[in-house]
Order: structure tokens, then C-alpha cells, then sequence
């Protein structure tokens, strides 16, 4: 009798026990199941917990594996409603990154501009616009040649063009002529001298050669490849029916000193600043410029000879230096006969695209 009691008792315990059983199994199932595929689909245990709990399973599932997802759901600085922008980063390994991309995002920066942001900008620079919205950043950025320290000049001298401000303010036109200017300590055949880029104090050409007789008075120097350039140039000009002469080409120091005085004592202070550099601001003394003359006109602008060598020069790696349509920004008034060695490639390029060597190097050489 008792026995048969303690059954009747056991039973219903039983039942509750499996039911309980059967409760749990099916509740845990669910998560069980979503956790066992999230990591199947590669992501972390920690990252699969933490995805199923805040409900994005289905939002990850539905996509490829991302990588990243195990460093987001891993930061301190996850949020959630920010997910779908997270997707679209390029992902940088940099302190605080999520934390200013949740700032960046919250101050109307979108997921492209952040990741040019982060391409682009330093630290410091992204911290400020962590608290500040500036609308035009993107456009000053996305320009090539760029440079976040000339980024307040920029402001100060914006002329209604992005590109033209920032090309403009690298070559140093927002300052005054020879305020400050950059030094430049070594020769390249590239080498930019010019009123904001001054040759260090002895600086020094590697080889000078003289010009052939043939073309010069055998006393007109340039750098060895500027010099066989020149003649190459010559030589073929002749074939063709045109006698050009280097006029005056590798000048020191002293020498553009004296040119300077001479010219200042003739002319005036106004037209030196017109047309002749001071020292070290000439590039006659990297012995890579040379004046051109006709052997046929005095006066080289109307000659066959000037218009042969600006539409051949290239060919031979010279540049027209100071063309008219240049001069705000050259600031040399249009010298027809001075012409730059600087190569075959770049010089066909400023030909072709019709621009000065400072725009030329603002926007491909000045790193
Ligand atoms: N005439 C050019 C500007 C020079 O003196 O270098
Ligand atoms: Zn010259």
C-alpha cells in the first residue's frame, strides 16, 4: 500500500521533471543552435554569444564573414545601432578607433568619409574633427597633393577652387615673395628654385661641362645631361633649318650677384623682381637652365628659332620656364629664351598639359 503511494507520488514528479526537461532543451535550443552556426560561419565563440544576445544573428548570418565583427563586438566601444556603418570601414588598427568612429559618425561624418579620414589625416587632426563638423573637409582632403600642415592657409587663402587653393598655397603663393623660404640642400635634375625655394648657402652642382662650340661661345656651361640634351636639341633644330645659340646658362652664385647689381643699377629694383632672381634664387645655378638665342633675330620671341624650341623642346626634356600665361604664379614676367632641362617625361607632360614647373611640382614632386 505504501509503496503503491510513493509511486503515485513519483509519478507526477516525474512528469514535472521531464517537462521542466523538455523546456529547457527546446528554450536553450534556439540559442544553442544560433551560437553553433555563428561560429560555423567562422566567427569567435565570445563574438557569436555576444552577437546572439544583442539580437544581430540574423543581421551577420545573412552576410558574408567579416573579420572585423571579432574586433568591433571585442571593443569596449561597440554600439549596436552603429553596425551597419562598421561593415563599411576600412578597418584601422589605431588606439580608439571605434570610440572616434562612433564620434566621427555622430557629428554627420559618413562611413566614406571616414574612411578617407582615416587614410588621409593624423591623430591629431581626426581628434579635432572628433568635436568639430567641417563640412568641406572631404573636398580639401580627396586632392592629391594635400598637405594637413598647410590646411589653415588653405582657409585663409581659399579662392573659391579646392584644387587651385591647395595647389596655390604648396607653391607658397599665399606668402610674400622670399618670406621664408624653403631651403633646398641638394641638386636633382627635378630640383624647384625659385622666390620660395632658395639654394642652401655653397650649394653645389655635381658636373658642369661646356656647351659645344657649335652652339655656344665653348665657354656656357650646364650639368653633363642637360648639356648633351642641349646639344641634341641644337643639332636637330640645325637640321631643320634653325640656328639656336646658348646665350647664357650655368651661373654661380657670385655671378648671378653681379648680374643682379648690374641690372638693379640699370633698371630698377621693380624690373629686377620682373626678371632676374636674386642669388640662390636662381636656377641658372643648378646648371640646368639655359638662354636661348637666334642666330637669325634678335629678338628671340619673334623668331622661327622660339617657336621651334617651345613646341620641340619637350622632345629633349626643356621647358618653357616662365610662360605669360603663368606669371602670377612663376613670378618671372615672360622670359621667350629662358628654358629648364628637367627630362624627356616631365617635360612632355608640362608641355602636353600646358603648366608651369611649380604647378608641375606641387603637384607630383613635393612630398
Ligand atoms: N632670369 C631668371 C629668372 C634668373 O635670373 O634666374
Ligand atoms: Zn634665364
Amino acid at each position: 500500500m505504501k509503496n503503491k503511494k510513493e509511486l503515485r507520488l513519483r509519478w507526477p514528479f516525474r512528469i514535472l521533471i521531464v517537462l521542466i526537461g523538455v523546456v529547457i532543451v527546446v528554450s536553450a535550443y534556439y540559442p544553442i543552435r544560433s551560437i553553433y552556426k555563428l561560429c560555423m560561419h567562422n566567427y569567435s565563440f565570445d563574438t557569436s554569444l555576444k552577437v546572439y544576445k544583442d539580437g544581430n544573428y540574423s543581421y551577420l548570418m545573412n552576410r558574408e564573414y567579416n573579420k572585423l565583427t571579432d574586433l568591433y563586438y571585442g571593443s569596449k566601444d561597440y554600439k549596436k545601432e552603429n553596425m551597419d556603418y562598421y561593415m563599411k570601414l576600412n578597418f584601422i588598427e589605431k588606439d580608439n578607433y571605434l570610440a572616434n568612429v562612433n564620434k566621427l559618425l555622430e557629428k554627420g561624418y559618413s562611413v566614406d568619409d571616414i574612411n578617407i579620414i582615416y587614410s588621409k589625416l593624423s591623430d591629431k587632426f581626426i581628434d579635432r574633427l572628433t568635436k568639430e563638423y567641417i563640412f568641406d573637409i572631404i573636398k580639401y582632403i580627396e586632392i592629391d597633393y594635400f598637405k594637413e600642415e598647410n590646411y589653415e592657409r588653405y582657409l585663409k587663402y581659399f579662392n573659391g577652387n579646392y584644387q587651385k587653393t591647395v595647389l596655390y598655397v604648396n607653391i607658397g603663393l599665399d606668402k610674400e615673395w622670399y618670406q621664408d623660404p624653403n631651403t633646398v640642400n641638394e641638386f636633382s635634375t627635378t630640383i624647384l628654385v625659385n622666390k620660395f625655394n632658395k639654394l642652401k648657402d655653397g650649394f653645389e652642382v655635381p658636373e658642369i661641362v661646356s656647351i659645344s662650340k657649335d652652339f655656344s661661345d665653348g665657354e656656357t656651361y650646364l650639368t653633363k645631361e642637360a648639356a648633351d640634351a642641349f646639344e641634341n636639341m641644337a643639332r636637330d633644330a640645325k637640321k631643320e633649318g634653325y640656328d639656336i645659340w646658348a646665350n647664357s646658362a650655368y651661373r654661380d652664385y657670385d655671378r648671378q650677384q653681379r648680374l643682379w647689381d648690374y641690372y638693379l643699377k640699370q633698371y630698377g629694383k621693380a624690373y629686377n623682381e620682373k626678371y632676374v632672381a636674386r642669388p640662390g634664387f636662381s636656377e641658372h645655378e643648378t646648371g640646368l637652365a639655359v638662354d636661348i638665342k637666334s642666330l637669325h633675330n634678335s629678338i628671340f620671341k619673334n623668331s622661327k628659332e622660339y617657336k621651334w624650341v617651345l613646341n620641340n623642346g619637350y622632345k629633349y626634356g626643356f621647358i618653357h620656364r616662365y610662360p605669360s600665361t603663368k606669371v602670377d604664379i612663376t613670378g618671372i614676367s615672360t622670359e621667350s629664351w629662358h628654358f629648364r632641362y628637367v627630362g624627356v617625361d616631365i617635360a612632355t607632360y608640362i608641355y602636353k598639359n600646358n603648366l608651369c614647373y611649380e604647378e608641375y611640382y606641387a603637384m607630383f614632386l613635393d612630398k
